[in-house]
Order: C-alpha cells, then structure tokens, then sequence
C-alpha cells in the first residue's frame, strides 16, 4: 500500500520511496512533509483550499510570478533563494500545480529545513523578526507590476463594502438576530466614514497599490531554529495588489492585541505598545527611502481599519448565521465582533502615539 497521496506521482520529484505526514498548524490548506529515500531534501505538499479560492489557477499564477521576481532579487543581494523564498517543484508537465481526480488543486514546493514558524508570541525580538520579514518582502517587490496579479478573492480589502455587506445581512436577518445587535450597529454605521479612509486615498491616487501578502500573521513567517532571525516568508496564496497598510495593519490587529480574538471581556482588550513599537520597528527598517510621508502614516490608519474591518465581518456572519467563520460555541462571531470593536476604540486613543512611533522609527 502506498503512504502517501497518488498526486504526487504527478510532480517532478526524485525517484524514491516517498512518505508523506501531516504537518503544521495551518488553518486554510492541508499540508504533508514528504521524504523520499536517497535524497536529503525534504518537500511540502499542499491541497489548496477550493472553498476559499475558488480560482486556484489564479492563485497559483501569482505565486508564480511573485516568487520568480524573488528569486532574482535574493540572488542579486547575494542571498539563498531556496530558502529565502518558496520554492515550487512544478509539475511533470511543467505546471506549478496539479489536479487529482476529484479536481482538487495541489502544490509541491521545497521544505525549508531548520525553521520554525512562531505562533502569536509575547517575545519582542521575535515580533521584530517578522516585522522584518514581511517589510523585506514589500521592499523587495517594490518595483513588481503590482496591478498585473489577479484579484484572487475579490474585494478583499474594500473596507466601505464590507459594511454594506453588513448592511445587507441586517436587512435579511435570516436568523432573527439583528434585534440583539443594535448597539454593534450602530456602532458599525458610525464608522462609515472611517471605512473609506483608505480606499478613498488610493482613489485619489496618494497611495501606491503594491504586492501585498493579505496574510500577515507571524504564523506565516519562518524563522531560523538556531538564531531565531527571519528567513522568509510563507503562505503566498493571498498575494494580490493592495495597499502597505493593510499589511502591517493586519499583522498589527492580530499580533499586538492583549487578547483573544473573541475575548468576552471587553476590558482586557487594548494594543500593546511595544509590541506595536517592535513590529513596526522591524517593518520600517527594510523600508527606509521607500515610503512617502502619506504611505508611512497610512500604516496607522491601516491598524484601525484592518481592525475595524475584520468586525464588520465577523458581525456580518453573525447575522447571517456563522456560514463563513466557524465558531465552536452559540455566539462567538458576535463577541468577536465586539472585541475587534474594541480594540479598534482603544487604537483610536492611541492614534497620536502610533504615528508618533512611525515618524520616530522611520525618520529617526
Ligand atoms: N516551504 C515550507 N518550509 C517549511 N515549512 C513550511 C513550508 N510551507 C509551509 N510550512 C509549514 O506549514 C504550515 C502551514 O502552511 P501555510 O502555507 O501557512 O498554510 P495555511 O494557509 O494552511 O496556513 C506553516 O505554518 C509552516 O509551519
Ligand atoms: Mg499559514
């Protein structure tokens, strides 16, 4: 009997005995570790998420593209492309991806040896790192055709949409639940002109649009086992034209949060400074030279907004009855909701100071 999955037949890989196990904490995609006797080098098998990305081929094109566009900067800075970037094994047709029988979409890349990817940690260097990292990868496609990549989720960041599609959940209430929300809607329409902060300035063309990751959760990064520095950065499929300050926004929303993202208690909820400072310390130091002052103070709208945007979801699920986010008790997406609604207000309060900290560490 075979021990790992027939599509692997279907990529360029060395003869061998192959096993493939599980791996990682990954939350979209199913991902194996492959060995095959003989050879040293290890590989990551990966099922693409079909519900999430619903053109896959898209997804793959990009990464694709982006990653090629890496290699040639990596190796032009003297660095180790195999290991500083994802390395795909194509197909033995020579397509980046695969599809098995059922029409699932698969992908071999390079394992990238002695790493680890850090889950949510209160250790500042190591936020430092992925600051680092993720301001290394922005710097490096500065000059990539961004506009060029495909949209691969529609909309992702289009923050005033996001409310309307709020809206549209409240009107249809499938689920009776709007009764009980009314504050949080309020509090929603509120908002309404910060939702357009961002979109409106790149409308008017004051930022650039730029390869954003759309995923910049310090889980996505991999850090080496021995130093502890960056290496590089992975989970590429949310790839897409966008704005600096969602980046960093979101890697700030998530990683320098004092708690839980469905905390109950509204009171433990606030932005950890240092963590902010930390973050943005290692962002920015990859970026010198390379923003405008409009970009640079983007990046604090972009926590607010980021933040406030991904409420607006989580209250819009809530309404419609939990189909997109899963929860694991009644009432979840709603006390996420809240909870993304509270730390946006504290962030609010800390608006002056988090600017503060951008023009000291970027100008300083
Ligand atoms: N090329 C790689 N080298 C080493 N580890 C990897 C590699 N790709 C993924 N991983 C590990 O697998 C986990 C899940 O992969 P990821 O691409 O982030 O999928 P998901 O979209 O499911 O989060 C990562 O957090 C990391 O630990
Ligand atoms: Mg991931």
């Amino acid at each position: 009997m075979k021990n790992y999955p027939e599509i692997l037949d279907a990529f360029a890989l060395p003869e061998g005995e192959r096993t493939a196990v599980p791996f990682g904490n990954g939350h979209i995609n199913s991902t194996f570790m492959v060995r095959i006797s003989g050879t040293e080098k290890q590989y990551i098998l990966q099922r693409i998420n079909s519900y999430v990305f619903i053109h896959p081929k898209d997804v793959m094109e990009n990464i694709q593209r982006v990653t090629g566009f890496l290699r040639g900067k990596i190796a032009e800075a003297g660095g180790n492309p195999d290991r500083e970037t994802i390395t795909l094994v194509p197909s033995r047709t020579g397509e980046a991806c695969a599809e098995d029988a059922e029409g699932q979409v698969w992908r071999v890349m390079l394992f990238v040896p002695d790493t680890f990817s850090p889950e949510l940690p209160d250790n500042l260097d190591i936020l430092e790192e992925c600051g680092g990292a993720f301001g290394r990868f922005a710097r490096l496609l500065d000059d990539f055709p961004a506009s060029s990549l495909h949209e691969t989720i529609h909309a992702f960041h289009d923050t005033p949409a996001r409310l309307s599609q709020l809206e549209d959940a409240a009107r249809q209430d499938p689920c009776g639940r709007l009764k009980d929300v009314q504050e949080e809607m309020a509090f929603a329409r509120g908002c309404a002109a910060e939702t357009r902060v961002l979109t409106d300035a790149l409308a008017a063309g004051k930022l650039p649009l730029r390869v954003t990751h759309n995923d910049t959760k310090v889980n996505n990064v991999l850090l080496d086992r021995n130093t502890e520095k960056a290496v590089c950065v992975i989970d590429l499929d949310t790839v897409m034209p966008g704005l600096l300050a969602y980046d960093f926004g979101d890697a700030i929303r998530v990683g320098a949060c004092s708690a839980a993202e469905d905390e109950q208690n509204l009171d433990l909820i606030h932005l950890e400074m240092p963590k902010y400072r930390a973050f943005a310390r290692g962002f920015l130091s990859q970026l010198k030279g390379m923003l405008s002052r409009d970009e640079l103070l983007s990046l604090e709208a972009g926590a607010r907004i980021m933040t406030l945007e991904n409420g607006l979801r989580f209250l819009a699920d809530h309404l419609k009855g939990d189909v997109y986010f899963k929860i694991h008790r009644p009432g979840q997406n709603l006390d996420r909701a809240r909870a993304q609604f509270a730390l946006f207000r504290d962030m609010e309060k800390h608006s002056e100071e988090m600017k503060a900290i951008l023009l000291e560490l970027y100008e300083g």
